[in-house]
């Protein structure tokens, strides 16, 4: 009997489009031999195509495994592996604690500084009470403002002055109540593909190399501009450093299953900063998660075949756990 893959895909966010593509890209390169596919479509108004999953055990005998390719709020936030959990379900990625830890870009830099690890200096606000002059006193120009809960740099500006400052604040405090401004590091931009759980391993790096002032949603998305260097050319030294924090990054926020860190090199000083962790990477045609993982040595279906592992062992574990008296 083939194993029956229910992947899960579109969904609330306003990354839908893009996860739409990942799922294409993944139902590519699952390996039909061994698995029986079931799709399972979210519309971008929260409806399930042809039906929701439901949050009981063993009410859905057809589905061995779920495989979300979510990106963004109701997806890689932890709400649907609450679901998943519910139902009993195993599930590819991060379990709810590690999803949400690192959709917050605030709360993943607080778990990694705790650790000691290199994130840039920032400043959290709420929406409400909005303080310019609190970013300025404690942070130099230019600045990156951004919501605490967003991806695909959705709400996000780089900052020159108090003006633009102003404006930014008001821009992201549209997409999210929590926001912070980072120091601007101006340097080289990488990310780590992390595959795993209690010994989760590091790929090569890549270097991105955005078209624009910055990674923004139309260099992601739009323009096929942006360029690619894989694996970084950062010599030796730096890429051991950067696969190590990776994986100390992924420890420390209690991921499981995959993911991407994403780093900032900092020109002047060589310093390597952590800048953010994404559970759901993109799948699409061309991202660099089954990328990065295929200069490693891991052909795409067989990084599928290593994920769906992955889930499965992690809801065996689970099983040895007790969860009543
Ligand atoms: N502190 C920073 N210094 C320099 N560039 C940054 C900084 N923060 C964000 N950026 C730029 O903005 C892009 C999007 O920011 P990021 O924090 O990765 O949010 P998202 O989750 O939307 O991808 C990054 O890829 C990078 O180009
Ligand atoms: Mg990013």
């Amino acid at each position: 009997m083939k194993l029956q893959v229910a992947v899960v895909y579109g969904g609330r966010s306003g990354e839908h489009e893009v996860s739409i593509r990942s799922a294409k890209s993944v139902l590519q390169a699952i390996d039909r031999e061994k698995y029986d596919v079931v799709e399972y479509f979210i519309s971008e108004d929260g409806r399930w195509h042809p039906e929701p999953i439901l949050p009981e055990p063993g009410v859905q005998p057809d589905i061995d495994v779920v495989f979300p390719v979510l990106h963004g709020t109701f997806g890689e936030d932890g709400t649907v592996q609450g679901l998943l959990e519910l139902a009993d379900l195993p599930y590819v990625g991060a379990g709810v604690l590690g999803s949400s830890v690192s959709m917050d870009k605030e709360m993943m830099k607080r778990v990694c500084r705790e650790r000691g690890l290199p994130v840039v200096d920032y400043v959290t606000m709420y929406r409400g009470s909005l303080d310019a002059s609190r970013a300025i006193r404690d942070l130099p120009f230019p600045m990156f403002i951004k919501p605490a809960n967003l991806g695909s740099s959705v709400g996000i500006s780089k900052v020159r002055d108090r003006a633009e400052l102003e404006t930014a604040l008001e821009l992201a405090a549209k997409y999210d109540r929590k926001i912070l401004a980072e120091r601007a590091i101006d340097g080289q931009e990488l990310e780590c593909a992390v595959l795993g759980n209690e010994e989760p391993e590091a790929s090569l790096p890549c270097e991105v190399l955005p078209s624009r002032e910055f990674y923004d949603y139309e260099d992601k998305y739009l323009l096929d501009r942006a360029q690619f260097k894989l694996p970084a050319e950062i010599g030796a030294e730096k890429t051991v450093e950067l696969r190590h924090l990776a994986i100390q990054c992924y420890t420390a926020v209690e991921c499981s299953g995959m993911a991407r860190v994403d780093f900032l090199l900092e020109r002047s000083t060589g310093q390597l900063y952590i800048n953010e962790i994404n559970t759901i990477p993109g799948f699409t045609s061309i991202s660099m998660y089954p990328k990065m993982w295929e200069v490693s040595g891991l052909p795409y279906p067989q990084l599928i075949d290593r994920l769906i592992d992955l889930a499965l062992a992690r809801h065996a574990a689970k099983k040895a756990t007790r969860f009543t008296r």
